[in-house]
């Protein structure tokens, strides 16, 4: 996780509160937020250039040596450049982001890719929660609520857990040298389970 995100609770147990609290339907875990939910709803389009969503540096465009290789994901969401605006008035447009091994990318996902930079969204496919954990050894998104696991090297498949459906891609480019957006999402963003509205009612 990065600078401002909760890291009080051991992983183990976080999982185990997140899990009881989804089973009761009392949550849907977002990352924490380091600053207001202001931005327009409107989804990314080509050109937006890239910004942390959190921490320190929220608001700031995001190049793509910030991102160390293997390392842990990156919050961001995308940016009009005319306009300046944040696109962070839904969680749908919320992305993590990860530095992977370009030589490891799948044909698909280094077409996306950027630099080895590559981008997804942050919305589990299973119930709805945002994608906080990170596993270190296999460099797979994890979802802290059920386990499901996503591979950023092939296009965000499940390779765990009870996900339905792969993440959502965004494809990337190199824009003055910082993170931008080159395409819309390929793929579903959201969740569908029975009993809950499409995209998971998440609202904004
Ligand atoms: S919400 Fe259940 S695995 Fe992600």
């Amino acid at each position: 996780m990065t600078d401002g995100q909760d890291k009080h609770l051991p992983s183990g147990v976080r999982r185990q509160v997140l899990r009881g609290l989804c089973a009761v339907g009392l949550a849907f875990p977002a990352a924490p937020r380091a600053q207001s939910v202001t931005g327009t709803a409107s989804p990314p389009a080509e050109n937006d250039r890239l910004v942390f969503a959190y921490g320190e540096r929220a608001g700031q465009a995001i190049a793509p040596g910030d991102l160390a290789l293997g390392a842990e994901q990156v919050f961001a969401y995308p940016m009009d450049p005319l306009t300046s605006e944040v696109r962070n008035g839904t969680r749908l447009n919320q992305l993590v982001l990860v530095h992977v091994d370009p030589a490891g990318l799948s044909e698909q996902t280094r077409a996306r890719a950027a630099e080895g930079i590559v981008a997804y969204s942050a919305v589990c496919t299973h119930t709805g929660c945002d994608l906080t954990d990170w596993d270190t050894e296999t460099k797979r998104f994890q979802c802290p609520c059920h386990e499901s696991q996503f591979d950023p090297s092939d296009g965000g498949r499940v390779v765990g857990g009870p996900a339905p459906w792969q993440i959502a891609a965004l494809p990337l480019k190199l824009v003055d040298g910082m993170l931008a957006v080159a395409g819309e999402f390929e793929g579903r963003v959201g969740f569908q389970q029975p009993g809950l509205d499409p995209l998971g009612g998440l609202g904004t």
